[in-house]
């Protein structure tokens, strides 16, 4: 299996499997000289990791991070020696006997049909490879990725939309993200959330939501035209978590319906002489390249896949048979997406403030 890596300057690479021994990744191209340890990482994996309420898969996992390699200390605290950091993450709560029908019918929604297609073999242990799991990895890297950015840029996300239920855009709050069980955007919202997601859970179903992604603090000049665009390079990477369906940068499929007027992120000049813009339809990229606005992304997740409900499919002998999908599954992967979605634009940032400075200085 190829594309395991992602990523230019700050480079990488996520192994393993949902029920294998362990998981990590390897973060090549990080600076020397950065304070790091695994304290800085395990914050951010607690936000992300299984069984912190009956909303979530019940798996439970301490996803605690070990750092393997690329920091040392020589006297003043541990920190990156500009060699490859390696993070591993044991699996300690793998039930592999509860995927034995996966095993032989294929999930609709699911990758089991697509991996068996190509690779005509597939770990479908907890959806191996293809499972979830591997994002605890992509949570470590932009651990990293966010003490390279360091302070000034301030990555948020929360769930903005439950299944039909949204929070108005003037009453999302990112601060109330995670003081909830749901990672909703709004305290307001979470009785009624939680009221819905009950339902949901209990009759074997799941449903999607959207994630709004927000970064203040990036300055003005990263991302490149064409091929490397802030834009495109986030997108890749918010497309790349499992489940995500759809991204939206700005104002998104919204555009399509604004005039020139409306959409133009008009400009004055502020008391310091410095460009100062009237909205920011434009979600803080034009041309590829960053304004220095903040930066606004929406992530739409499909609904879980694995449910109790019946489903019709084929098995890999070419049956036709009804499944219905046992084991501990999320019954809205977009909640514990959340922290997820703030990785992958850490690590698409530090990779474009990198490669921003290789080039301009
Ligand atoms: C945080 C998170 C948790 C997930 N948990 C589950 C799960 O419990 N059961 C499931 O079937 N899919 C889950 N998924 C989604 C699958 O991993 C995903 O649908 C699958 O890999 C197929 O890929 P695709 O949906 O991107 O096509 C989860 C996704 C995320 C981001």
């Amino acid at each position: 299996m190829s594309h395991n890596t992602f990523g230019h300057l700050f480079r990488v690479t996520t192994w393993g499997e949902s029920h294998g021994p362990a998981i990590g990744c390897v973060v090549d191209g990080c600076p020397p000289l950065i304070s790091l340890t695994e304290v800085d990482l395990q914050p951010w994996l607690d936000r992300r990791k299984p069984g912190g309420s009956r909303f979530v898969t019940q798996r439970k996992e301490s996803d605690t991070a070990r750092i393997l390699s690329g920091v040392f200390d020589d006297g003043a605290g541990p920190v990156t020696t500009g060699t490859p950091i390696a993070i591993q993450i044991e699996n300690e709560d793998a039930r592999s006997k509860d995927y034995g029908e996966i095993a032989r019918a294929y999930r609709p929604g699911h990758a089991d049909v697509t991996y068996q297609t190509k690779y005509g073999v597939r770990d479908h242990r907890g959806g191996g490879r293809s499972s979830a799991r591997e994002t605890a990895s992509r949570v470590a890297a932009g651990a990293v990725a966010r003490k390279v950015l360091g302070d000034e840029v301030v990555i948020r996300a929360g769930v903005v939309q439950l299944g039909p239920h949204r929070i108005a855009a003037d009453a999302v709050d990112f601060d109330a993200v995670y003081d909830n069980p749901l990672f909703a955007a709004s305290v307001e919202a979470v009785p009624a959330w939680e009221a819905y997601l009950d339902e949901v859970r209990k009759a074997g179903s799941s449903i999607g939501a959207v994630v709004a992604l927000e970064v203040s603090g990036v300055p003005a000049g990263w991302g490149a035209p064409l091929y490397g665009k802030l834009d495109a390079e986030l997108a890749a990477a918010l497309m790349s978590i499992n489940a995500v369906k759809g991204v939206e940068i700005g104002a998104g499929f919204g555009a399509a319906e604004l005039s020139g007027e409306d959409n133009a992120d008009e400009m004055r000049l502020g008391p310091d002489g410095q460009i100062e813009y009237l909205s920011n339809h434009a979600g803080g990229i034009l041309g590829g390249i960053s304004t220095g606005q903040t930066i606004t992304a929406r992530v739409a997740f499909k609904p879980t896949s694995s449910i109790l409900a019946p489903r019709r499919t084929v098995t890999r002998d070419r049956t036709e048979t009804d499944l219905r999908t046992k084991g501990r599954h999320d019954p809205c992967v977009a909640l514990r997406g959340v922290p997820v979605v703030e990785a992958m634009a850490a690590c698409v940032l530090a990779d474009a403030m990198l490669r921003h400075r290789a080039q301009v200085g």
